[in-house]
């Protein structure tokens, strides 16, 4: 593996650090952005959409989406999405699982089919408290790919707080699988607080392990963590 660990003081120089790298990535010729919802995402795309990058010849690919909701819905990450994001910034080409689909297992299998088809170049990710990585909860195959899953109780409990009512957070999504995410060419993984550290101690320890979907950053070649923490230790 090839992880790079850069620390950050604040959220605020990590929205610095990743808009300068992202400012190189657009001039070294990206193509293909893989973009991840949650509040660590927050501050990254505000900084994004307050500057001058120009994403209009980039087409993105989100990590997952809430099977249910539309982009009509602001807790869906579609909704996400356009609010933080793309009605700031246009876009060539966006793409977001439909979690409103018909039919799910086709949907999942077209999803694949077009991202692999063009090739993330760079994929953002955030890590949840239990080490899940996009929806791919503790115990998912490191080969999976897009796939309907149920979420966990931990990850439902953490996710509650966004919703007004504790009974409407869909128990199920669409998300991008663990193998999907590691063809992409780079990795950039943000995390921030406390919450986070023993999922990012996982990655320090250097074993691959199902229990912590994290660690299968550990099979790529070129991954850059950006956290606040410090003293990570294995
Ligand atoms: C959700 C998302 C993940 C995200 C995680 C952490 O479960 N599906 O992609 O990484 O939340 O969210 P936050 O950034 O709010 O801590």
């Amino acid at each position: 593996a090839n992880i790079r660990y850069v620390k950050v003081a604040d959220k605020k120089e990590a929205a610095e650090v990743v808009l300068e790298r992202m400012r190189e990535e657009l001039a070294g010729g990206l193509e293909v952005l893989g973009l991840a919802t949650g509040s660590t995402m927050e501050p990254i795309y505000a900084a994004w959409a307050d500057s001058d990058l120009d994403f209009s010849d980039v087409t993105s690919f989100n990590l997952d989406e809430y099977v249910g909701l539309g982009p009509d819905n602001p807790n869906s990450y579609a909704w996400f999405m356009n609010h933080h994001l793309f009605s700031r910034k246009p876009f060539k080409e966006t793409n977001i699982p439909d979690g409103k689909a018909h039919n799910l297992e086709e949907e999942c299998e077209e999803y694949e089919a077009r991202l692999r088809g063009a090739g993330i170049d760079l994929q953002f990710l955030g890590v949840g408290e239990n080490g899940h990585i996009a929806f791919n909860e503790p115990g998912t195959p490191f080969t999976s790919i897009t796939h309907l899953t149920q979420l966990t109780e931990s990850t439902l409990g953490v996710n509650s707080q966004y919703f007004e009512d504790r009974s409407a957070i869909p128990e199920t999504a669409l998300t991008m699988g663990i193998s999907s995410i590691l063809s992409a060419k780079k990795i950039i993984l943000i995390a921030f607080g406390e919450k986070k550290r023993h999922a990012l101690e996982q990655l320090v320890k250097g074993e691959e392990t199902a229990e912590y979907p994290i660690t299968a950053l550990l099979r790529h070649p070129d991954v850059t963590i950006i956290t606040d923490l410090d003293n990570l230790t294995a």
